[in-house]
């Protein structure tokens, strides 16, 4: 055999194949500089929102994600910055009329997302608390008086503590818990709220909490994660069934919030990357929307995890489909895969303070994506930590641009909202993660609409229909 004609084709094989990649995958990158950013179209009835998460604004919570707070890892580390617990958050438990008020007549909002801590809601197991049913009741009485629209997150991120040791999601039979939880959610509220998500970013909750161990219960173990992401894929599908056989459940909107981060290679021309990507897209991004458009559940990491399950039952359980989106991530086999994660950046791009850049053009590709799905998208977060008011206003434009633009090219986009609302607790990041609309003193708890929100109330000015 002649080795010299085999390497020469096995090189030339090596490079097909990462053309045919390259073009296949493409990563766009858009000449900003060129680009009219008032140039937006958005229709009537469009809702112009923002999105907080109970455990991250509300304060006080003690039966929940709390006790993660107060722990320390392996090596002696506390779990969240410096040890600093969620403790007071913004205060939004107390302050929900100022910051309602903010919404109004400030921001000028017509959609809030929130989500409802089931900790506080059931505090053990079957016993519900009439006094935290009554106070969700006033903020969304409050929220429909000032004209906002409230959209309801069942569950995002954290359980109560009894969940939590028994097992969490992990185990199929406490599925039934969660079923019974927004059962009796729906019957309180269901007639006043007309958009329900079922979970938040079911994806992120299972590797941080089971893949890479930096969200409760801390386990690495990478079939665990796929079990529990399969456990709460059911768990939407059960959830949504129970509300759309109750009364009222036909007339509300009932869906999943699916972030999607995109994985790019960081070398174009490294088949290692390439796989890599392959492997976490699918894995990531196609394993729960693959559920929901085919019903068939697919997670496989080589030598790591591999579930497979057929679940024709799912085949368009969701109303509308969530989109959480924020940047692609750019990988490689050598990224850390525990925080501080290493900054995710191209020549040419700007930074955000989370280890991510500004990149618009993803969101268009995100859109793109879960259009494949064929049900209209409601954005249910999208925004920027920046602690330095210097990069939000480019977010901003720039984003609504790319959202404007997939719509323009047949993408069924019924509204968006900014995350977040307030500066707040950012999970394994603490504090230092400023994702407001409105920056917050954590000393004395005063509010200040940052600087560059303005960017968004301007264009919610030009578009909001009822002027
Ligand atoms: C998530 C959550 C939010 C975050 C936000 C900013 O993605 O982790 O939905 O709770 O705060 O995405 O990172």
């Amino acid at each position: 055999m002649d080795w010299a004609v085999v390497s020469v084709g096995l090189i030339l094989l090596y490079a097909a194949i990462c053309i045919w990649l390259h073009f296949r995958y493409p990563e766009p990158h858009w000449d900003w500089e060129n680009i009219d950013l008032d140039d937006l179209a958005f229709p009537p009835g469009f809702l112009w929102g923002s999105a907080t998460a109970a455990h991250q604004v509300e304060g006080g919570n003690h039966n929940n994600w709390s006790r993660w707070e107060t722990q320390v890892d392996e090596d002696g580390v506390p779990r969240v910055p410096d040890g600093v617990p969620s403790g007071r958050a913004v205060e939004h438990w107390e302050r929900y009329p100022e910051d309602i008020a903010l919404m109004r007549d400030v921001l000028h909002l017509t959609s809030y997302r929130f989500s409802v801590e089931w900790s506080r809601i059931e505090p053990s197991p079957g016993k519900f608390d009439d006094a935290a049913i009554a106070h969700y009741r006033d903020v969304i009485v409050r929220l429909l008086d000032a004209g906002i629209t409230p959209m309801v997150t069942l569950h995002h991120f954290t359980n109560p503590l009894w969940f939590e040791d028994m097992g969490g999601f992990e185990k199929a039979e406490n599925i039934e818990y969660f079923v019974r939880f927004a059962r009796r959610v729906f019957e309180e509220f269901g007639a006043k709220v007309p958009r329900w998500c079922t979970f938040n970013e079911s994806a992120p909750y299972s590797v941080m909490g089971y893949g890479l161990g930096v969200f409760p219960p801390g386990v690495k173990n990478f079939q665990r994660m796929a079990h529990v992401l399969h456990h709460m894929m059911q768990a939407h599908v059960r959830v949504y069934d129970t509300i759309k056989a109750m009364p009222g459940g036909e007339d509300v909107e009932v869906g999943l919030v699916k972030n999607v981060f995109q994985f790019d290679p960081y070398r174009r021309w490294s088949l290692v990357d390439w796989v890599m990507v392959r492997v976490m897209e699918s894995a990531y991004n196609e394993s729960i929307l693959g559920f929901l458009r085919d019903g068939y559940f697919r997670l496989v990491i080589p030598t790591k995890a591999r579930l497979v399950a057929r679940h024709p039952e799912a085949v368009g359980k969701t109303d509308f489909i969530g989109l959480n989106y924020y940047a692609n991530l750019v990988v490689s086999p050598f990224m850390r895969t525990k925080p501080p994660f290493d900054v995710h950046l191209r020549k040419g791009q700007i930074l955000t303070d989370m280890p991510y850049a500004i990149y618009a053009e993803g969101f268009y590709r995100a859109l793109k994506q879960v259009s494949t799905l064929g049900k209209p998208i409601i954005v249910t977060e999208n925004g920027i930590a920046d602690d330095r008011d210097d990069r939000r206003a480019i977010w901003i434009r720039r984003y609504l641009y790319a959202l404007s633009q997939a719509m323009k090219d047949g993408c069924d986009v019924r509204g968006y909202h900014y995350w977040s609302l307030l500066d707040n607790f950012e999970w394994a990041e603490g504090y230092k993660m400023r994702f407001g609309l409105v920056r917050v003193d954590y000393d004395t708890q005063e509010r200040h609409v940052w600087g560059g929100t303005k960017a968004y109330v301007d264009i919610i000015d030009r578009f909001r229909s009822d002027g």
